[in-house]
């Protein structure tokens, strides 16, 4: 980058200057020189009043230009013009065809956007603007057309050759090669195109939709990988179906295709017709994916199904606008996993994931709405932000709307909208019309960034059997927006009777800043249980006194927030521990006695809830989990990294101490002899099994470290390996490095697999972590080109391990910049994202601070600093 990259603004859109109705597109297949020639169908975009003598622009980037063709006349170079944008011509007249051929470098292709080598495989990534890499073209989403694209390539190392939509032709060619026609029927963006050719193997299977088309489905991976698909294939047909059955959509073509590639920036793309993921989360098999990675699995081949009508069918005008599709399919795959499994517990890991993700996204330097208003550098905006908090406001639709309402608002949005590219607001328009609602308040969380404080207060009238809650709500100032409005939100209430039973269960609609809620018949002082479900996504500032939080744990009809009310209760005592500790000189176990019973009270509670069976295991799982390091500093300011850590660690270790026999009991009781099965049920048992093993390991009673050792050895499963291996991981004990050893050895060869080694070790709390991490860079099966393995040593480390990272010597921030200044000439879109956790200095100490901050102004010292980098960079020392 030479000079400072200019920033593009919502309010600035223009429709097309023109369009292109259609695309035949030529590829003649080379790792080292690619030839690609197009034919463009384009026309004037009346709308602008555009024609004959008009220049017409295309996108391009980093390609060699061979020829551009006007209605079969080959143009002189002096007839048009290329730059580091694109490409500029005269049209000569309203409608015309254009031909250009490019040249690109598949095998040198580190950014892994457009079209690029993975393994022996040739694959693509257009999303956003990863088109104009591979052809001049209008590359916006507004911009849709249909596509026949032709692939030559040699037929022994590519005898598989696939883009979107129906294979129309094949057949053998002269030298060796061969050649495939495809046709995609569907207009569509460019970020939507693909292309795969290699030699690779395919799994089939079918589906029959509800109208009675048979689909085929192909799922294609490396050879010798055959065996670890079937859930995937299994995850898709319950996708197809769940589609219908909630949403009424059904698939619309007769081949869906999935293809898992080892080196992707991102999960996974929803291509027309022909997904491609990365390889994590396609591959499974019961000894080398644990039950998180295939949770995942599940609901990311879900969510790219989804797509092809909450994305593909319907698309965006703009990229200010990929919530529209992003929010909607997120919310989508959430409730296909709800239903698929536990309700309450997908509703807890996603509230977890918005927390540890969202929230400090939108109290950092990095905040933005859910629709933002400008970028540098789109690839930066595929955040948790437009993801999880626009499925948010999704849901509070549903919610507000109840959900036949939002259904007949989904039905008027495909009706009204299929085929075209449209807004946020065309959305809320189809979801207020079928309704006759009003969400002009509501679309405030569309452009109001933040995440929004409540609080409320309680008062008891007896005599009048009346309660009154009050609730007040504010929004902190963001970057660029100090002022900010009231929103409208769902809130849903419950109040408990003395047997905990509820008096009343009732959603409120919060719009004013402070607003009052009368509930009338209520035969006595209630415990609240406010926001159930988390029915909006806000921080609730009001604390409730400990007994209460006990009783909301034990009896809370909505399972949500009896999850909650034991959070809130940790994290209330280990902050006030955190503080102890800071003013006692470091003594974590003094601190936790000095805040008195309430630990005697929070155990107490936290066995109840390990012993009640009444409650499904994966819930009680999930319970027990004491809040994580990195949501605890996002709670404190200065956030003290080493006293959370070890104020973390002597609480797990009191709990396991005190309910020693109860987790060894648990351990016992949920042993398995079946065969692995994935299911929701199975895995529940597992987890809680594996949260007891946590414990008995916390206790720091030696026996139980062998016991964990032990059951790595024994294991049928990889979940179980990894739960033995994940304790022993920050141990001294000789069973870590056994263990290890034995990882490295049996996964040598599998990249997949592999990158759960890195990550560990990575995440490991012992003192010779960082230097354990820079000796693993040099490991064979370690690369920088690869987006996983970068993800899994260099990204767990900074994520996984706040300790280590913020080491107060500033060593982790050193090693981190090298890094991100290496990986900025490899892959800026990876080296970006990675970026985020330096700009959260304001949380932490003026040491650290200073430290963070000078790590950041090498990170923008960099010569030659991309585009996503320095966005983030430098709005992250702002
Ligand atoms: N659109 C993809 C998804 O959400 C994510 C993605 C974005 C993948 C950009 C690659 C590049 O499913
Ligand atoms: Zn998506």
């Amino acid at each position: 980058m030479s000079e400072q990259p200019h920033v593009i603004h919502r309010k600035d859109y223009k429709e097309p200057d023109f369009i292109v109705e259609k695309v035949e597109l030529v590829f003649d297949l080379d790792r080292d020189i690619t030839n690609v020639k197009s034919r463009l169908f384009v026309a004037a975009n009346p709308a602008r009043g555009t024609g004959k003598g008009d220049e017409v622009f295309l996108h391009g980037e980093d390609m060699k230009l061979l020829s551009v063709t006007l209605d079969d006349a080959r143009l002189a170079s002096s007839d048009f013009t290329v730059d580091a944008e694109g490409l500029r011509f005269v049209a000569p007249g309203e409608n015309f065809i254009a031909e250009i051929e490019t040249q690109i470098s598949p095998a040198n292709n580190t950014r892994l956007e457009g079209l690029y080598v993975s393994q022996s495989a040739f694959c693509t990534q257009c999303e956003a603007e990863g088109f104009r890499r591979i052809t001049y073209f209008p590359d916006r989403p507004d911009v849709m057309a249909t596509y026949k694209v032709t692939i030559n390539a040699d037929k022994a190392s590519c005898p598989v050759l696939l883009s979107n939509g129906n294979l129309i032709d094949s057949g053998d060619l002269e030298g060796g090669r061969h050649f495939a026609v495809w046709e995609d029927p569907f207009p569509k963006p460019s970020y939507l195109f693909a292309l795969v050719a290699g030699d690779l193997a395919c799994v089939e299977d079918s589906f029959k939709t509800r109208s009675g088309r048979d689909v085929a489905l192909r799922i294609f991976v490396e050879h010798g990988n055959e065996d670890r698909c079937d859930y995937a294939m299994d995850s898709l047909i319950r996708s197809m179906k769940w589609d219908e059955d909630v949403y009424g959509l059904e698939y619309d073509l007769d081949l869906f295709n999935i293809v898992a590639v080892s080196d992707f920036n991102m999960g996974a793309m929803e291509n027309k017709s022909l997904n491609i993921f990365n390889a994590k989360y396609i591959l499974a098999k019961p000894d080398t994916a644990t039950d998180m990675d295939y949770e995942l699995i599940e609901s990311i081949v879900a969510h790219e199904y989804f797509h092809n009508w909450s994305g593909n069918r319907v698309t965006c005008r703009d990229w200010f606008q990929l919530s529209l599709k992003e929010g909607l399919t997120v919310f989508r795959d959430q409730e296909f996993s709800a239903d698929q499994r536990s309700r309450p517990v997908q509703r807890i890991k996603d509230v977890a994931q918005l927390r540890a993700r969202q929230f400090p996204e939108d109290g950092g330097p990095l905040a933005h709405p859910v629709r933002p208003d400008s970028y540098m550098e789109i690839n930066n905006f595929y955040t948790a932000t437009v993801y999880e908090k626009g499925a948010e406001l999704i849901r509070m639709m549903h919610t507000l709307l109840g959900a036949d309402g939002y259904r007949k608002g989904i039905d008027l949005y495909f009706d009204r909208h299929d085929g075209q590219a449209v807004t946020c607001d065309d959305f809320a328009k189809a979801m207020e019309d079928a309704n006759d609602a009003d969400f002009s308040q509501l679309k405030r969380w569309y452009s109001q960034a933040g995440t929004p404080e409540l609080t409320w207060q309680g008062d008891y009238d007896a005599d009048a059997k009346q309660f009154t809650l009050t609730i007040t709500q504010k929004t902190d100032p963001t970057p660029g927006q100090p002022d900010k409005l009231p929103l409208h939100m769902p809130i849903a209430v419950g109040l408990l009777g003395a047997d905990g039973s509820d008096l009343v269960a009732k959603t409120v609609e919060l719009i004013q800043d402070r607003q009052e809620f009368v509930f009338d018949g209520v035969g006595q002082k209630p415990v609240v249980s406010f926001n159930r479900g988390f029915s909006a996504p806000v921080n609730v500032m009001t604390d409730q006194p400990d007994a209460e939080l006990v009783f909301l744990m034990g009896n809370d009809a909505d399972a949500f927030n009896r999850w909650e009310a034991g959070q809130k209760y940790a994290t209330r005592l280990m902050l006030g521990a955190i503080a102890g500790f800071e003013e006692n000189g470091g003594d974590a176990d003094s601190a936790l006695d000095a805040t008195g019973e309430s630990v005697d009270a929070f155990i107490a509670a936290m066995r109840a809830t390990l012993l009640n069976n009444d409650l499904d295991k994966a819930f009680r799982a999930d319970a027990l989990v004491l809040p994580g390091e990195e949501f605890l500093s996002e709670q404190r300011k200065p956030a003290n990294p080493e006293a959370i850590h070890q104020v973390r660690k002597a609480l797990r270790k009191r709990i396991g101490l005190a309910l020693l026999a109860d987790f060894a009991n648990c351990y016992h009781q949920n042993g398995s002899n079946a065969a692995f099965a994935p299911d929701a049920t199975s895995a529940g048992q597992r987890a809680l099994r594996a949260t007891a093993l946590g414990y008995l390991v916390a206790s720091e009673k030696g026996e139980y470290a062998d016991l964990a050792a032990e059951q790595y050895r024994t294991a049928d499963n990889m979940t179980d390996q990894m739960a033995a291996l994940s304790v022993l991981n920050h141990l001294d004990h000789p069973g870590r490095a056994d263990a290890l050893a034995d990882f490295e050895a049996r996964f040598a060869k599998d990249g997949v697999v592999l990158d759960k080694w890195f990550a560990l070790q990575a995440m490991s709390s012992r003192d010779d972590t960082l230097a354990r991490v820079k000796d693993l860079m040099s490991h064979p099966g370690f690369t920088m080109r690869n987006p996983n393995k970068v993800r899994s040593l260099i990204g767990a480390f900074a994520v996984g391990n706040p300790r280590a990272f913020h080491a107060k010597d500033g060593s982790g921030y050193a090693f981190y910049v090298d890094r991100l200044i290496e990986l900025d000439d490899i892959n800026p879109q990876v080296a970006a994202r990675l970026c985020a956790p330096l700009g959260k200095w304001a949380k932490y100490d003026a040491d650290r601070v200073g430290l963070m901050k000078a790590a950041l102004e090498r990170v923008l010292a960099k010569p030659e600093i991309s585009r996503d980098l320095y966005e983030i960079a430098s709005k992250s020392i702002a």
